[in-house]
């Protein structure tokens, strides 16, 4: 690279600390010697033209010659703020000075944690060699081998070396590789090389070598590691001698009973100093060589040479990728239905895929395939599962949740029940095999979770007083998720699959898909539709049993849809997870049938708690307060942090549905949606629940801000306790809405305090500022009611109320007001006006 130029900094003054020979000729040191990383005190100090830095303490220069030479001491790449101590090639001239080129560090004691300007290196009188940070912190250290230490070398071949008084070593940094052997350098059984994070970041990563009993392997970490490349002796092992792969003749050799002479005591070829071998991040094993035009070291050799070429590396694609020639995908489905994997990052960068739902071993039965054809995985030291056939291979990986994919190879002259399965418990990179000469059939079968990974809460749309429930499920065996079915079909007859086209696809549009039931299994489940917990505008709710779990199935009296408008209907639903919104969990879409699968929530509806028509204790206020937060949140999301805003319609108090914790989740959003999605008039036909409704449902149109208001009335009737259309009271204080109007402006709010409570009266400043921030959500004008994350600072004290826009509420003529209208008062026997018809 670019014309030679030498570059080298020599200072005059010597350090007091630096205790080495005299000149550049420093080859060992003694004892009680402390070197401190700083310029002025390692008076050898090279800045070299890239930015690099090297503060050698130690040099190996026995004979000064140009070319080659290893030196130990502090080593930092730019921007030069972190620094290593370290082994490294360092170019000298004939006057054993170090001159630029390029250096290569091939050890390093502190590889994963870099010290700073002014650390320190000491050889401490007890013959230990202590790395410390600037700030004295331990960072490594030799240890002590309880023989006694007399100095320290670098010796011609890079081995940093503890002596003793005879000359014979007590500690090697040989014994304690990092990713790079050196010629004449052995690993020996049990020792390993690890691959750096990247090449400016030197934390280890997953991939390394070993020497195992006959030869060299390297493996990708997991439990267990899978093996990705394999270099064996043909000899048989016959003694007892430990194995040894060394570094020599450009190449690396495995001695398995042969007792190898000491590297130390070799002399090398000096050119042999111009070669390593390196494990790199991406798991491949180079050798490299000096370059003596260009001042590089071009990687000259491939040592790992897996089946697969470059695909057959267990990070190439990351984790999940599938690699194809040169290119990565992730596992994809079809283009209309949800995936199951987005790409990590930057699908450029390679970074692999991600499940968008984690598996779960708590929910092995939302466990899944997705079928990869003509894909294999590398791991050449397969698990393997006793399985002749494609079902029982898969069957088996069902059963155990530490099974995350299964390869089910079968080669071509075998038949069909005489394959071969394997399991995988970490799924790295996978491999296509289309471009391949294999003599076998292979099929990857990926496990996917399709079910809920963490439990939510139930839905139901209910009537007046549905004691909603809804659980937890257990999808069916039959449970078969679309997607899955159709991406089978899809690579059947289409094998360009991981070509060009999927680059461009856009990931966002996939979500998950709920689990999908037959219409047979649901009746079943609910025992023929027979214990009905709740009816709404959409259709009734059933209580059912999912192998030992409750659910509520909501049977949707309207079948107007399209069966793949409401599967788009349902995803959307089933994709959006929010900790306060009820989680659907399956559907059927079967002939005209179309129903819901809900989980099960254990104190049903809020109206049960709040109407005192269940004989329930009256709620404290601090659980007031949580509901309301709760509902607030659930209602933010579907507004604000959605793909798609979403708008509720129907906010009250049956729609809002109670864990064991009394945490509350908002129901049944969606659905209004799904119903109407072919009407293009949805607008005009007013939907909703008397006593609920914004009144722009006469005049304007319809917002999300219809949501604020109903939920201004649902914290009315929290805090009052009744409900806000209470027919039985005396007119004039049946509409609670109404009602607050005149206490607002007659200035005695705390009238309006639920009396059940005695707790609540004791909190009446609070109650009192709830009541104004439901004020304010309930002015006429939906532009000016606060959005949902304006009310949630506001519950959380980030900001105040507008008391200033409150007049309007109390100062404006109620002739408005929706309840008062014939045309809701016609229908107002049924929970929702319009329903699907
Ligand atoms: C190391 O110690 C030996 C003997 O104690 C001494 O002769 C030699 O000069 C010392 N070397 C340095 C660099 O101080
Ligand atoms: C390192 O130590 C030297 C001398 O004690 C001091 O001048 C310098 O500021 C120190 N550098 C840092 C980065 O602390
Ligand atoms: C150790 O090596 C040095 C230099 O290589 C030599 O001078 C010395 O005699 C050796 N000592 C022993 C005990 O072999
Ligand atoms: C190096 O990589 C490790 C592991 O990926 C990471 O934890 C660490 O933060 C990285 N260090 C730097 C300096 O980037
Ligand atoms: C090592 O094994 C080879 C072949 O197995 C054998 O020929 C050779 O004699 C053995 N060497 C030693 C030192 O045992
Ligand atoms: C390495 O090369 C040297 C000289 O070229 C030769 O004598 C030696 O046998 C070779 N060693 C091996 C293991 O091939
Ligand atoms: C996805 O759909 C678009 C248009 O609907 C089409 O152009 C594209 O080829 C499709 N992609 C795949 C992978 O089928
Ligand atoms: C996918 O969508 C395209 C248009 O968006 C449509 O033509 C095609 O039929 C759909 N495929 C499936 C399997 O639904
Ligand atoms: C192959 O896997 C088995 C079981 O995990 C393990 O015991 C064995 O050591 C592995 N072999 C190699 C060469 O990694
Ligand atoms: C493998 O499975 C077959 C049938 O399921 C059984 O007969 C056989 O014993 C099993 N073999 C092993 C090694 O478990
Ligand atoms: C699942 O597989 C792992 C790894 O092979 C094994 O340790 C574990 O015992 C298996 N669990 C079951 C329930 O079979």
């Amino acid at each position: 690279m670019g014309p030679v130029s030498l570059f080298f900094l020599i200072l005059a003054t010597p350090a007091p600390l630096f205790t080495a020979a005299q000149g550049f000729g420093y080859p060992t040191a003694n004892l009680s010697t402390l070197w401190v990383n700083h310029d002025a005190s390692l008076p050898h100090s090279v800045h070299y033209k890239g930015g690099l830095a090297a503060r050698p303490i130690l040099l190996h220069s026995q004979s000064a010659h140009y070319g080659q030479s290893f030196a130990t001491g502090f080593f930092c790449a730019p921007p030069c703020d972190m620094f290593y101590f370290a082994v490294f090639i360092v170019r000298t001239d004939r006057g054993a000075r170090i001159i630029d080129g390029n250096p290569q560090v091939v050890w390093s004691a502190n590889r994963a944690r870099p010290v700073s300007e002014n650390a320190t290196v000491e050889l401490t009188s007890g013959g230990e060699l202590v790395l410390r940070d600037a700030d004295g912190s331990l960072v490594w250290s030799t240890g002590r081998s309880g023989r006694p230490v007399a100095g320290m070398v670098i010796t011609n071949i890079g081995n940093l070396v503890l002596f003793d008084l005879m000359n014979a070593t007590v500690w090697q940094s040989f014994d304690h590789p990092t990713d790079t052997l050196v010629p004449g350098q052995s690993l020996v059984e049990g020792m390993r090389l690890t691959a750096s994070t990247s090449a400016t970041n030197w934390t280890e990563n997953q991939l390394y070598v070993n020497v195992r009993q006959d030869g060299l392997y390297a493996y990708v970490a997991s439990a267990p590691p899978q093996l990705y490349y394999m270099l064996t002796s043909n000899e048989e092992k016959t003694g007892n001698e430990i194995t040894k792969v060394t570094f020599m003749n450009s190449s690396l050799c495995i001695f398995l009973n042969s007792t190898y002479p000491d590297p130390n005591s070799i002399s090398w070829p000096t050119t042999t100093s111009s070669q390593f071998i390196r494990l790199e991040s991406d798991g491949h094993l180079r050798m490299h060589e000096w370059d003596m035009a260009e001042e590089t070291w071009p990687a000259v050799e491939e040592v790992t040479k897996p089946k697969f070429g470059d695909c057959g590396f267990p990070t190439v694609c990351g984790e999940y990728g599938i690699c194809t020639g040169r290119k990565c995908t992730c596992p994809l489905q079809d283009n209309n239905s949800s995936g199951y994997f987005k790409p990590i990052g930057d699908p450029k960068d390679n970074l692999g895929c991600t499940p968008l739902t984690p598996i779960s071993c708590k929910e092995m039965q939302h466990h899944q395939f997705l079928t990869l054809d003509e894909v294999s995985y590398f791991d050449v030291n397969h698990s393997f599962v006793n399985a002749t056939n494609q079902d029982d291979c898969k069957q088996a990986c069902l059963k155990n949740c530490s099974c995350r994919a299964v390869n089910f190879r079968r080669y071509f002259e075998q038949t069909e029940t005489d394959g071969h399965c394997f399991w995988v418990t970490k799924v790295f990179s996978l491999q296509s095999i289309k471009l391949e000469p294999v003599n076998y059939k292979s099929t990857v079968f990926i496990k996917v979770q399709v079910g809920p990974s963490n439990s939510a809460a139930p839905s139901a749309h209910s009537a007046n007083n549905s004691n909603l429930i809804l659980g937890t499920t257990i999808p069916a065996i039959i449970t078969v998720v679309l997607l899955v079915v159709a991406v089978t079909i899809y690579l059947q007859r289409r094998r360009a699959y991981y070509d060009k086209k999927d680059e461009d696809f856009n990931f966002d549009q996939f979500a998950r898909m709920p689990a999908r039931f037959s219409f047979q299994k649901l009746r079943e489940c609910t025992q023929g539709f027979n214990k009905k917990l709740g009816e709404g505008g959409f259709g009734s709710v059933y209580e059912g049993k999912l192998g030992e779990e409750r659910v509520a199935v909501k049977r949707l009296e309207s079948a107007r849809q399209g069966k793949k408008e409401f599967l788009a209907e349902v995803q959307t639903i089933g994709s959006i997870e929010h900790i306060n919104l009820v989680r659907l969990i399956g559907f059927c879409a079967e002939k005209s049938q179309r129903l819901l699968v809900y989980e099960y929530m254990p104190r049903g509806s809020l109206d049960r708690w709040i109407h005192y028509r269940h004989n329930n204790a009256p709620l404290d206020w601090p659980t007031r307060c949580r509901i309301i937060l709760d509902i607030a949140k659930g209602l933010c999301y579907l507004h604000e942090e959605c793909r798609q805003k979403i708008a509720h319609l129907d906010i009250k108090p049956q729609n809002i549905l109670l864990d064991e914790k009394f945490n509350a989740k908002v129901a049944d959003f969606g659905l209004s949606k799904l119903i109407d999605r072919d009407q293009s008039k949805v607008m005009t036909v007013m939907r909703g629940t008397p006593g609920y409704m914004a009144p722009e449902w006469l005049t304007s149109q319809i917002t999300e801000k219809v949501d604020v208001y109903s939920f201004g009335v649902v914290v009315m009737e929290l805090i009052s306790g009744r409900k806000n259309i209470d027919n039985s009271l005396p007119e004039e204080s049946s509409n609670l809405i109404n009602l607050l109007r005149g206490k607002a402006r007659d200035n005695q709010l705390s009238d309006l305090i639920d009396k059940h409570s005695e707790d609540m009266v004791a909190h009446q400043e609070q109650v009192i500022q709830k009541m104004k921030l439901a004020m304010w959500c309930l002015l006429n004008d939906g532009c000016q009611r606060p959005s949902m994350s304006t009310v949630i600072k506001v519950l959380d004290g980030a900001r105040s109320i507008e008391t200033a826009i409150l007049h309007r509420f109390h100062d404006i003529n109620s002739a408005m007001s929706v309840q008062d209208t014939s045309a809701y008062s016609v229908k107002a026997q049924a929970s929702v006006l319009s329903g699907p018809r």
